[in-house]
């Protein structure tokens, strides 16, 4: 989508928005100026005098008014370009400059953002190639009703937006060397990590078969169906099937969700084979009992981006005090996060996964269990993830 048809959508960019983004706008062609901080001026702003000089503010607001791009903390990405993939799901053409990367394909990244007032943190996959020529990623995000950030990169950010990106990270990626036969299975916006090992696999020639199964809810959410029904067409090794739940068109073999008998169907010998999947929750726990019944978890992997947050328990005993609050409340079992936020609190969160850290809080007392990694914390007086962490029996906040 080029520029003029961004600017005649109908979620107008508001500046004042971006600025309160942490990241800024600039009408000046900031591809021209120098991407990489000189090493000898790091190392100078990293000294102490520095530090002291530019206390309290420190160096990063005056590194940002020389030049967006310049950070000693962090890598900043420039939005060249961004494109509407359908209804709701954009993707960001980003340039992270020299030092980022390289990503492998099927590997996420962390964007930090500010809106009113208070830092969000979310990972997205990156939906590009690993061999892109041009150094630019792309980010392909499906704008979350719930999402702040989702919501501003799909409405309100544009090209000259600065934002915070993490170096990429994450397991889900090719096998090395590639196999001979591969079967990648998306849901929704989770084809962004599959798209990726798919553009790189065409990418390095590879001549194995793929076979690609993605599941939509219908034609008009199909996202980047065009370039994979030209990929079908050019390429007799890539498979590409794509399976709506809210639809029927003529010719389809199949409706509804991922089962059994899609994958017995159309990759008949699936168990033996590498199988890569990503989507919502539901699709991903159908797969894991798929692949564990049929005794392949061996070949499984799985990406997964939203934690399986316990609903109220009734069993759930002891009383939550929110103790800089001065708030009680019954404990329900569900994340303590969630249920401070349900108390009235406002608690730094970031990723809800228990990945970033930002939702860090002191626990005084009583015992709690990290869902993420199953550890109990016993003791008082110890720091928890509060977006992963239940109680079991009474806990005191410091919130
Ligand atoms: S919000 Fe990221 S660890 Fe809790």
């Amino acid at each position: 989508m080029s520029q003029a048809q961004l600017e005649r959508s109908e979620d107008r960019f508001v500046p004042e928005r971006a600025q309160e983004a942490g990241g800024s706008v600039h009408a000046g062609p900031l591809q021209a100026r120098t991407r990489r901080l000189p090493r000898p001026l790091r190392r100078v702003l990293r000294s102490r005098v520095v530090e002291l000089a530019t206390t309290p503010h420190g160096v990063e607001p005056y590194l940002r008014m020389v030049n967006p791009l310049w950070s000693i903390e962090t890598t900043r990405a420039l939005l060249v370009d961004k494109r509407r993939e359908t209804r709701d799901v954009t993707t960001l053409v980003l340039d992270p400059g020299p030092d980022w990367g390289p990503h492998e394909a099927g590997q996420h990244v962390r964007i930090d953002v500010e809106l009113d007032g208070r830092r969000r943190t979310r990972y997205f996959s990156v939906s590009s190639s690993a061999h892109r020529h041009d150094g630019l990623i792309t980010l392909t995000i499906k704008a979350n009703p719930d999402g702040f950030v989702s919501r501003f990169t799909h409405t309100h950010a544009r090209t000259g937006l600065v934002i915070d990106i993490s170096e990429p990270r994450g397991e889900f990626v090719l096998p090395t060397p590639r196999p001979e036969r591969l079967l990648l299975v998306s849901g929704g916006s989770g084809i962004t990590p599959c798209m990726s090992m798919l553009r790189t696999l065409l990418d390095e020639g590879h001549a194995g078969e793929v076979s690609f199964l993605h599941y939509a809810k219908t034609s008009q959410d199909r996202i980047f169906g065009a370039e994979l029904d030209d990929i079908a067409a050019r390429h007799d090794h890539v498979l590409v099937e794509t399976i709506y739940s809210d639809e029927d068109p003529d010719g389809a073999r199949f409706t509804g969700f991922l089962d059994r008998e899609h994958l017995d169907t159309l990759v008949p010998d699936w168990t033996g084979m590498p199988a890569y999947v990503c989507g919502p929750p539901p699709m991903l726990d159908t797969a894991e009992e798929l692949w564990g019944s049929a005794e392949a978890m061996d070949n499984f992997h799985i990406e997964r981006f939203t934690l399986r947050v316990p609903s109220a328990d009734a069993d759930a005993d002891g009383m939550v005090r929110l103790c800089g609050s001065d708030i009680e409340v019954e404990n329900d079992g569900r994340p303590l996060l969630v249920q401070a936020e349900d108390a009235g609190l406002e608690p730094e969160y970031g990723c809800r996964m228990g990945i970033c850290k930002t939702c860090t809080t002191r626990k005084i007392a009583g015992t709690t269990q990290n869902l993420s990694s199953g550890d109990v914390s016993q003791e008082d007086d110890e720091d928890i993830q509060i977006c992963v962490s239940v109680a079991l029996g009474d806990v005191e906040l410091d919130l």
